[in-house]
């Protein structure tokens, strides 16, 4: 049986702020997937936050792009939202950009990364979900994982791993893609995929047919899809570990740098990302520093069992003591870039308003 593994996410409204998810509405779209569950729309689900972000983890047997899981999610949010306004939560339905649903949730605001696979007798699926920054942010861990020896040790040693794997890199202002393959093309992959505000993984495939799709990564630029700022699109992502995929304790070490990344404050600001457990995932501190959550699970017919807090664990407190000091550090420059975003970045922020009004003003 094939089985489809779907993260859809949106922030629909939070508490104070940009801070945290309204833990009530975290268990209404709970109620909403059970039923889904109970009509064998999905298998299974698990709802969880990433900061101001909703996400639903959905499995089932409809594939990618399916209309009806789609829509699900839509009407999830859409619920979540109506009741985020009723109870007057700040920022309602800032990631739903359309009033109808069209059959397919993509460029109407919610971020979606989706993998079909062919279960294999053990199939562990890792997801992350960022919150203050952008698809981009994902560029680095994802190299590391899939393509840098020093990261993933299987790429040297495991003969499984040892080929390689295949990227699909986006332009997500052209919305078109290239194929690159890694190791042979690794430097022309990092020429693009360094300028993470441009260049962004979409998929992660393995050279080996039978195992297929690795990695998805939601790539929903959000400015673009509205035409100007409503928020960052903080990013999610869908991985497959083990047996012919980097194991889980080589996709987790890919975020032990902390690094940097777009969005923070008003989606302006670049900073330190830190992993974080679900205990913390709530951006505090100047409305962050922009965090990453970590879930783990054995997938067996679309159930997902043994779920795992992966950033639950001292092994990262380093990085996040890392990530504060170099907090600290880019913070103190206030409004001067590198902190701000450089002007390219800022374009479709309030900032073109600003130049705007000197327009006329600006002389010999
Ligand atoms: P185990 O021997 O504990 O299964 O670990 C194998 C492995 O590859 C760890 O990364
Ligand atoms: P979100 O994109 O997470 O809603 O954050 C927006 C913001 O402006 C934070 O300062
Ligand atoms: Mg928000
Ligand atoms: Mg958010």
């Amino acid at each position: 049986m094939k089985t489809t593994v779907s993260l859809i996410k949106a922030d629909i409204g939070s508490s104070p702020g940009h801070v945290t998810v309204y833990e009530p509405l975290m268990e209404r779209a709970e109620e909403l997937l059970d039923k889904a569950k109970d009509e064998n729309i999905i298998i299974d689900f698990v709802v969880f936050n990433a900061g101001d972000d909703t996400e639903l983890l959905m499995t089932h047997e409809r594939g990618v792009d399916s209309e009806e899981i789609h829509k699900l999610a839509w009407d999830t949010f859409m619920d979540l939202t109506n009741e985020a306004k009723a109870i007057g939560l700040y920022g309602t339905g800032q990631d739903l950009l359309k009033d109808t649903f069209a059959g397919n949730i993509k460029g109407m605001g919610p971020g979606i990364a989706e993998i079909e696979l062919e279960e294999r007798p053990a199939e562990p699926i890792i997801v992350f979900a960022m919150d203050k920054t952008e698809p981009g942010a994902f560029n680095y861990p994802i190299f590391q994982m899939f393509a840098n020896p020093f990261n993933t040790a299987g790429l040297v040693i495991d003969p499984k791993l040892h080929s390689g794997f295949q990227f699909s890199v986006m332009d997500i202002y052209k919305a078109k893609f290239l194929e690159l393959s890694c190791p042979e093309d690794m430097y022309d992959l990092l020429a693009l995929i360094g300028a993470p505000g441009k260049y962004v993984i979409k998929y992660v495939n393995s050279k080996d047919p039978a195992l297929g799709r690795a990695a998805a990564i939601s790539t929903d630029k959000l400015s673009l899809v509205a035409g100007k700022y409503v928020g960052k699109d903080d990013p999610v992502a869908v991985i497959r570990s083990q047996s012919g995929f980097p194991a889980v304790g080589e996709l987790v070490e890919a975020f032990t740098l902390g690094h940097l990344v777009s969005g923070w404050m008003r989606g302006s600001h670049r900073g330190p990302l830190m992993p974080v457990p679900l205990e913390y995932s709530q951006c505090v501190r100047f409305d962050g520093p922009p965090r990453v959550v970590g879930l783990g699970f054995q997938l067996k017919n679309g159930l997902l069992r043994g779920g795992v807090d992966l950033f639950d664990d001292p092994s990262f407190d380093r990085t996040r003591e890392r990530v504060n000091e170099i907090a600290d550090y880019i913070r103190s420059h206030g409004p001067f870039e590198p902190s701000r975003l450089p002007l390219s970045e800022m374009e479709y922020t309030t900032l073109p308003g600003i130049l705007k009004k000197f327009e006329d003003k600006f002389h010999d």
